[in-house]
């Protein structure tokens, strides 16, 4: 088989999984297994490219198939939208999109289906004027988007809802976080500079770099000696809102892959201790993977911080940092699987743990102590409007507020979306941050 038909077999492939249910970060290392340079590249930006336009690509296909396929052949299904990715949105001569999309099915041992995809993307071409038009009258199709998703943004963000949109489906920057235990921001751009790599510091971070061109993380200076880690600049601006001092005892409440876990420790060396509690094994490993690679230490427990009987030793905290399960609706720029996985119950269903684990790590703060509630969503319900309620509900409680000049306030917090929020900034990742405090006399 030609490497061509490869990358378009290994991306059907792919995203077939994840069109069934699996996530794209269990399926990618797959599909990617073995490939280097140029096929490597293509077989990323087809599986990503086909996973940001997906329900763009199925409305065509759907004016396209006389019947749909069988479920057994969601392969070929695949391999279709990806024919249609490649023809509408990629510079790929069309003659070479077809023939190798048709190779791939041989490769797949479905021949059966070269007549069908020659027919399809044949018709496609033929089509294409028409069959765009058509979808300027379908929003989910248009922005490429689940209509319930797309309608939640726009009741949120009436303003702002098709940028979000946009933002969400362009291929996001590669940010690094350097380790302040090893050295400063200056030092190591100017160690990228002598290895080759263009990059520049980050807006309102103190150690954010964000890279101008794609690299492997592992072949960037000083990845196995912890001299940085990949971390959005968005990510990045947690650990300066807890406000670490010497002496004080931190819960990171939902540690992995503990990103923000790493930072905590590389801001304040002197802390009494930082215990990071994760619901999820392997996650926990992963938080544990990255601690020693970065040389750092924090006392890790696996468990549910929403059940504190179970694991804590009545010592209060100082600070708590309550990264809360979300939609994740603030990074499908990374993650465009996110809009194939989530339903709209799902928001139910968050909001309430996340007023769960609320309520469970409040009585765990020392009075005149802070508690930094984060997401990586973009729906009100689960930043503003959780807040708020929570506020209503909780007398020791008050809110900080954030003076910075990045993000939008709403509520209690400020809120960043995925898209250019001020005319000087790059778009960064969609996060919430609120801060709130409790009362000295706790009887308040
Ligand atoms: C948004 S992620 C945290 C990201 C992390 N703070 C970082 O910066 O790398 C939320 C994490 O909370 C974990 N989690 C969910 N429910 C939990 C619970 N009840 N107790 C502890 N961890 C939980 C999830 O497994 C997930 O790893």
């Amino acid at each position: 088989m030609t490497a061509a038909a490869s990358s378009r077999e290994r991306a059907a492939r792919a995203l077939a999984a994840v069109s069934q249910g699996a996530s794209l970060s269990q399926v990618l290392p797959a599909a990617l297994e073995g490939l280097t340079g140029q096929d490597r590249g293509f077989t990323h930006e087809l599986i990503y490219g086909g996973l940001r336009q997906y329900q763009r690509l199925e409305a065509i296909l759907a004016e396209l198939l006389r019947q749909p396929l069988k479920p057994r052949d969601r392969d070929i299904h695949c391999l279709l939208l990806l024919g249609l990715y490649q023809l509408s949105a990629l510079e790929v001569k069309p003659y070479a999109a077809v023939h190798a999309t048709v190779e791939a099915a041989r490769a797949l041992g479905k021949s059966w289906a070269a007549k069908l995809i020659n027919g399809v993307l044949r018709s496609y071409q033929r089509r294409a004027t028409e069959l765009e038009a058509q979808l300027e009258g379908d929003p989910a199709a248009r922005h490429s988007h689940p209509a319930w998703l797309l309608e939640r943004l726009q009741q949120d963000w009436p303003e702002d809802w098709e940028a979000i949109a946009a933002g969400n489906n362009r291929q996001p920057p590669l940010s690094l976080r350097v380790n302040a235990r090893h050295g400063d921001r200056v030092a190591y751009l100017a160690r990228l500079a002598a290895a080759g790599i263009q990059a520049a510091p980050l807006a309102h971070t103190s150690h954010g770099i964000r890279l101008e061109q794609n690299a492997a993380i592992d072949s960037l200076p000083g990845y196995a000696e912890g001299d940085f880690s990949v971390q959005d600049g968005a990510a990045q601006l947690a650990a300066p809102l807890l406000e670490l001092a010497p002496g004080q005892r931190v819960l990171d409440a939902c540690a992995a892959p503990g990103g923000k876990t790493a930072h905590i420790l590389e801001t304040e060396p002197g802390l009494r201790e930082l215990v990071a509690v994760e619901l999820e094994p392997d996650r926990l490993q992963r938080v544990r993977d990255n601690l020693v690679r970065l040389r750092l230490q924090a006392r890790l427990v696996q468990g549910d911080v929403g059940r504190p009987a179970d694991w804590w030793d009545n010592d209060p905290f100082d600070r708590i940092l309550l990264d809360a399960p979300c939609s994740a609706t603030g990074v499908i720029r990374r993650h465009p699987d996110i809009k194939l996985h989530r339903r709209p119950g799902d928001i139910d269903r968050l909001t309430g743990l996340q007023a769960r684990l609320l309520e469970a790590v409040w009585p765990l703060l020392r009075p005149g102590g802070r508690l930094l509630y984060v997401t990586c969503s973009v729906l009100r319900a689960e930043n503003a409007l959780q807040v708020g309620a929570f506020l209503e509900r909780c007398p020791t409680a008050r809110a900080v507020p954030i003076a910075v000049d990045w993000g939008r306030a709403d509520g209690a917090g400020r809120q960043l979306l995925p898209i250019v929020n001020r005319a000087d900034e790059a778009p960064t990742d969609g996060f919430y941050y609120a801060c709130l405090e409790k009362a000295m006399d706790e009887a308040a």
